[in-house]
């Protein structure tokens, strides 16, 4: 049966409703692939794989995921098609739209991957933008689900929990926004002067979902999950000299981690700079978890392509 078309361009694209759905629907599809049982129910159904930008985690994630599925693939890059020849991307949108079940893009503006699926025919991923990295946020919220709480009532141990979001305001801090904001936790962000999130632009209006400390180390007070990415992301490496010495007091280390709870976590999306955004002894520590949130990224999107295609099973 065919699904109302959905697409997953942010965070608030899924409801607290659907974001418990899928926890506990990923944690099902993780435990069939770690005991060799196989999971098909996207056979014959195809997705296509649009980067403008590098990627490792989030390539190899959906392209085994999809293939684990029993769907195939199509991989495409600006340099080797006509979307880097400037083609209108509302006409690569209908014109691929009508050849695959499903779309996953990784590019620069928020607004190109809108234009794109106001012109699809099938659902849109958004596998990274400027603004927004919602399947990393999944991965990550999953793994703390793992390490904290219940998949059977998954939503339930981030309720009042805090995260510490120590470094750059970038795509990554937008969507922890979104996502304390729509799952009932807060978010204790700290980034130098000039490197501030922007409620606004993570469409938060309830303020109450984050704080904002100048100091580093007081965001890490109490703090359950301590996060950072890299200092410089992809589309603002001109940026790069400048920003080595606004960031260099936001380097997560021991001393940022003592603040933190005892049991609190540490997460990187990844790839991380060891020496920059953190220290080999937290990432390379007991409280890291970023290699369980790297293998999640393949687990909750088997369970997100599975949703927009088939719904709740
Ligand atoms: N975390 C993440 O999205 O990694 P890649 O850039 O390697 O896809
Ligand atoms: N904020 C980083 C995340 C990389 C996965 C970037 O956009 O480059």
């Amino acid at each position: 049966m065919s699904q109302p078309l959905k697409h997953y361009l942010h965070f608030g694209d899924a409801s607290a409703s659907d974001y418990a759905y899928l926890f506990s629907r990923t944690a099902t599809i993780k435990h069939k692939f770690k005991t060799y049982e196989k999971h098909q129910p996207l056979v014959d159904r195809s997705l296509a794989m649009i980067f403008e930008k590098a990627s490792t985690r989030t390539r190899i994630s959906f392209e085994a995921g999809m293939y684990q599925m029993g769907g195939a693939v199509v991989h495409l890059t600006t340099g080797d098609s006509q979307l880097g020849r400037a083609e209108p991307i509302e006409d690569s949108a209908k014109v691929i739209s009508r050849m695959v079940d499903l779309v996953m893009i990784r590019t620069y503006e928020q607004t190109k991957i809108e234009r794109f699926a106001a012109n699809s025919r099938v659902p849109v991923i958004n596998g990274l933008t400027n603004e927004f990295h919602p399947c990393q946020i999944l991965a990550d919220l999953f793994t703390f689900i793992e390490q904290r709480g219940d998949v059977k009532h998954p939503l339930d141990c981030l309720k009042g929990k805090v995260v510490a979001w120590v470094g750059d305001g970038n795509n990554m801090a937008n969507t922890w926004l979104q996502a304390a904001d729509l799952l009932g936790f807060t978010v204790h962000v700290s980034t130098p002067s000039g490197y501030e999130v922007n409620h606004a632009i993570a469409g938060v209006k309830n303020t109450h979902c984050f704080k904002v400390f100048k100091d580093p180390l007081q965001a890490c007070q109490g703090a359950d999950l301590v996060t950072t990415d890299v200092w410089t992301s992809m589309g603002y490496e001109a940026e790069n000299e400048a920003r080595l010495k606004a960031f260099a007091a936001w380097c997560v280390d021991g001393r940022m981690m003592a603040q933190a709870k005892p049991e609190a976590l540490f997460m990187h999306c990844l790839p991380a700079h060891r020496g920059e955004e953190v220290q080999a002894e937290v990432i390379d520590g007991p409280q890291s978890v970023v290699w369980d949130e790297a293998e999640n990224r393949l687990h909750v999107q088997k369970a997100l392509m599975e949703w927009l295609l088939l719904g709740r099973l």
